[in-house]
């Protein structure tokens, strides 16, 4: 396969946008390199659902399974054919057209793991109307300002979703964003638990009423030709600001990307059966689950639970009962399971998988010999993906087949992908700020409704280099080794959060005077997150205050944003200066060397704190 690496990446990516997708109209020039902006294969038009879908079905492949659907309560499951998501797309596009959705309607998608996600987001691009999926573990308000900041007027959600035998009030909490974002003009709602719901009359519809009468026949609802650089979706990242930045992604870059990435670094054949475990809400599941597999016509699963209910061999049930051949996960699940006991996987017959992959985090090398070992039956390739939201595609992996391969190495650069490590004057160093030199299909395009935060987050650091926010090693063959994130952006359980964000949300609560916020290190997690918490008055934290503190950033974020760790201190330490000493505090949060303290304005602070947080754990 190292031909691959070796071909001039011009002549690659034009040859793959022939083959990778179908063209209303044929590309004339491969890209445009305006720095920071690039636009690619100009001059053509196609339509993102065409390619994962009609075309299969006018190919013949109607009967190929597009998704094993596995709901969370045991049984519920479903195998939907190209040809019978082909009926459903249409179905819902022309719901949505009868709701007065078209070209460049804006559509918030707020669903659990059902089958009408991937179905919506394919409506969506059906129509040319862009779509923002936001993840289901998000609250009301992070809903609310997303919907405002893609000025959606249109949002599909669903009565509940099912968690571990319990129902989350996906439609109460889309409720409350509604009434903090009234550009909301009709609000569609999908039948899962059955559960009760409020319908408000005028704005709210059940999708299977809407839908009971409309016509499925894909000859009468075209797929909209669009422009190559025509928006696709937003999906929303956080940054090292309080405000979670909309991500630009297009059309024909990021699907070509997709597919292209998706082909080589998964090794598809005929027979592939792909899982890729992760939630349709993150940026993995829109390239990895929906848009890249269904453009490559893959046969894949999709699950809806989580991998301990009822019990904590799901996931090898599933494997074995679909002999999925190519798994892709992040490591903090492998790391759960590796808790768990590898007794739950050898319960199954997980001889079918001959392809691991890894996503999200670096990937410690003992969870790789685990994923290997138990679920790879010690022979299976494992490759370690490095990307971002950002970058829509899989920048750095090992391509399988291509040698040895270095568990905690995510191998090397993707064809046309050129990485360099730099120190912070700009030279190239071993060991350094990880940056992208080479425009690449599907990257971003900016940030929706903010082009000098595009240029000051990406930019300006090293102009002409797009700064990542990653650390990474260049070892002597050439591998990368990721070393974490250099900025203000925690990584847990493979979730992008930023202090800054949750901060906010922390100094929001009308008892907290000050707030500062930093990861430790975690055994399963990766990272956790602890926070630093000053109260209104000089009062004195307790077990109440620290639940209603986790409560408040549950309320403002999520419950993934939720702090490990609340330690309640007199004061923050801070420079004489007044800025607060976040590295300082990370040390202590790490039990590491507390490093040069002498800048502090009040060292005794810093014992204080200490003998606190040792006593929060
Ligand atoms: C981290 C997820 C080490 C990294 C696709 C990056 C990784 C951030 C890896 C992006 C990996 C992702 N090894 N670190 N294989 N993959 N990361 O936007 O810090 O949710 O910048 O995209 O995750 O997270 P995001």
């Amino acid at each position: 396969m190292s031909a691959l690496w070796d071909q001039d990446p011009d002549e690659f990516w034009t040859r793959e946008g022939r083959a990778r997708v179908d063209w209303f109209t044929p590309f004339h020039t491969l890209r445009e390199w305006d720095p920071p902006y690039a636009k690619w294969y100009l001059g053509g038009r196609l339509n993102a659902c065409y390619n994962c879908v009609d075309r299969h079905v006018e190919a013949g492949h109607g009967e190929r399974v597009a998704y094993h659907w596995e709901g969370e309560p045991v049984g519920d499951r479903l195998a939907l054919t190209y040809a019978e998501l082909q009926r459903r797309v249409v179905r819902f596009t022309n719901t949505l057209k009868k709701l007065g959705v078209g070209r460049g309607t804006n559509v918030a998608i707020y669903l659990g793991m059902v089958p009408e996600l991937p179905i919506a987001m394919l409506a969506c691009a059906r129509l040319g109307a862009p779509h923002t999926v936001v993840f289901g573990g998000f609250s009301a308000d992070a809903l609310a300002s997303r919907i405002d900041d893609m000025g959606c007027q249109v949002l599909v959600t669903q009565d509940e979703a099912w968690r571990r035998g319990r129902t989350v009030p996906l439609k109460a909490v889309a409720d409350k964003a509604m009434a903090a974002a009234p550009g909301v003009r009709r609000c569609v709602v999908v039948r899962r638990t059955d559960g009760p719901v409020s319908m408000t009359p005028g704005r709210d519809v059940w999708y299977h009423e809407a839908s009971a009468h409309v016509d499925e026949d894909p000859a009468n609802c075209p797929c909209e030709p669009l422009d190559a650089e025509a928006l696709l979706f937003l999906m929303y990242t956080s940054g090292t600001t309080a405000k979670p930045k909309g991500i630009v992604h297009t059309t024909a870059g990021y699907l070509v990307g997709v597919a292209t990435t998706h082909r080589y670094v998964f090794d598809l054949q005929p027979d592939t059966v792909y899982w890729c475990a992760a939630d349709i809400g993150w940026i993995t599941g829109h390239s990895y689950i929906v848009y890249g597999p269904l453009c490559n016509g893959v046969t894949s699963v999709l699950y809806e639970g989580t991998p301990d209910f009822p019990d904590r061999d799901r996931w090898w049930d599933i494997v074995e009962r679909h002999g999925v051949t190519v798994l892709y996960t992040a490591p903090t699940a492998i790391r759960t399971h590796m808790k768990w006991g590898p007794e739950f996987a050898a319960r199954h017959d997980l001889s079918s998988i001959r392809l691991l992959g890894s996503v999200g985090e670096p990937i410690n090398p003992e969870a790789w010999s685990w994923y290997r070992t138990h679920i790879g039956a010690g022979r299976a390739p494992v490759v370690d993906t490095w990307w971002q939201t950002e970058t829509g595609m899989i920048m750095i992996s090992p391509l399988p087949g291509s040698g040895t391969l270095k568990p905690g190495s995510v191998g090397r650069p993707f064809v046309g992908v050129e990485a360099a490590t730099l120190d912070s004057q700009g030279r190239p160093v071993a060991n350094g700020q990880l940056v992208l030199d080479r425009p690449w299909p599907a990257m971003l395009r900016g940030i929706h409704g903010d082009p000098q935060r595009y240029v000051d987050t990406y930019w300006s650091k090293y102009p002409g280099h797009y700064l990542t926010g990653d650390g990474a090693r260049i070892d002597e063959d050439g591998d990368f080794w990721l070393l974490g994130r250099l900025d203000d952006v925690m990584n847990v359980s493979g979730h992008r959060i930023s202090t800054i964000e949750v901060e906010s949300a922390l100094v929001d609560d009308r008892s907290v005077a000050e707030a500062a916020v930093c990861a430790r290190p975690d055994p399963r997690t990766g990272q956790a997150i602890v926070a630093y918490v000053t109260l209104k008055g000089g009062r004195e934290g307790s077990p109440d205050a620290v639940d209603e503190l986790r409560q408040h950033v549950a309320d403002k974020i999520g419950k993934l944003a939720v702090p490990a760790n609340i330690v309640f201190t007199p004061e923050l330490p801070k420079t004489r200066s007044g800025k607060i000493m976040r590295r300082l505090l990370r040390d202590i949060a790490s039990e590491g060397s507390l490093g040069d303290t002498t800048t502090l304005a009040d060292p005794s602070v810093v014992e204080e704190i200490r003998a606190r947080a040792a006593a929060s754990v």
